[in-house]
């Protein structure tokens, strides 16, 4: 058996207190790195580091808005001042909303789509950069498959994704000559709050269609995504840099209700215990519309 794929890294993940970036920290400390967990004021990431911690991994919490400069700045600079050093940032933190088709879009959404997902992205990388010089680190940003197809009826989500893959391409480039790699995650629908109608944007028919058009005919789990992520940022893809990594059940290159044809659908069970996978939209004031729509 081989040593944990990070054992001794220092990792931050962004958005860590719920759905995917609940299951990338615990993949991370299962695998021998310590976890600074990042999210937004109210999000679990204080129960995220203590179940870490609890199941025997190194973990500590930040509430920040990654989103705003000085905050960025603050949690790079606390995971520094922790642990001496930064190996790995996980830009995962993302905000997703509409469900409107464009001429109706509200720019309010499109405003906070842009700054949620792209200027968080660009901040902590930016902030980021200088230690990961030092220690030849790496990120991984969360892409999309839709930044590659588009999506329907949530136009400016699509955007924003198709926006982090250029930028990443474009730091996997740059800072190559100082050992630096840089990727994307490119997930398809994951079982988080984001595709379930009760707990989502999506309504009935299009939360049906997700799944009906990927052709594994199920949504990924967390730690389905959670496991690309680490192969990433480990040592095993020291030869990849610049990658767009699709982990998206097909869905990409799929034409019409594939999925509804797919004979094995369950889930894998996994090894990590989550507790938030659809905690994501908790708490959130802009989603209280949805709360307690009938027929959604
Ligand atoms: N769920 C999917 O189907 C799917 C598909 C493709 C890509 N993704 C990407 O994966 C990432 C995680 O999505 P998820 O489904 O786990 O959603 P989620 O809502 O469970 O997780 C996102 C987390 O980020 C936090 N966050 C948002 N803005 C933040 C900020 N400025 N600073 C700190 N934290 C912030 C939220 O509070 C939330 O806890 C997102 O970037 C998303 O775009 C998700």
């Amino acid at each position: 058996m081989g040593e944990p794929r990070l054992k001794g890294k220092v990792a931050i993940v962004t958005g860590a207190g719920t759905g995917i970036g609940e299951a990338i920290a615990h993949k991370f400390a299962y695998e021998g790195a310590a976890v600074i967990v990042n999210g937004l004021y109210g999000d679990p990431v204080r129960d995220v580091a203590a179940h870490i911690v609890e199941r025997g991994g190194t973990a500590v919490s930040i509430e920040a808005d990654v989103a705003e400069e000085r905050q960025a700045r603050e949690c790079v600079e606390f995971a520094v001042s922790e642990f001496g050093k930064l190996d790995v940032l996980v830009n995962n933190a993302g905000y997703f909303d509409g469900m409107e088709e464009t001429q109706n879009f509200p720019l309010e959404t499109f405003d906070r789509l842009m700054w949620a997902n792209v200027r968080s992205v660009f901040l902590m990388t930016k902030f980021a950069l200088p230690h990961l010089q030092q220690t030849r680190g790496n990120i991984v940003s969360a892409g999309s498959e839709a930044g590659f197809n588009g999506i329907a009826n949530f136009t400016p989500y699509g955007a924003t994704k198709a926006a982090i893959h250029a930028f990443m391409k474009g730091v996997a480039m740059e800072q190559a000559r100082y050992g630096v790699r840089a990727n994307c995650v490119c997930p398809g629908p994951i079982d988080t709050a984001w595709t379930h109608k009760s707990t989502g944007p999506m309504d009935k028919k299009t939360e049906k269609m997700t799944v009906s058009s990927t052709p594994l005919g199920r949504r990924g789990t967390p730690e389905e995504i959670a496991n690309v992520y680490a192969f990433l940022a480990s040592a095993e893809a020291s030869y990849v840099t610049g990658a767009l990594w699709l982990a998206d059940g097909g869905i990409t290159p799929a034409h019409g209700n594939i999925g509804d044809f797919a004979k094995y659908t369950d889930e894998p069970e996994g090894i990590l215990r989550l507790r938030h996978s659809q905690d994501g939209l908790k708490n959130k004031p802009e989603y209280a519309r949805i709360e307690g729509q009938d027929g959604r």
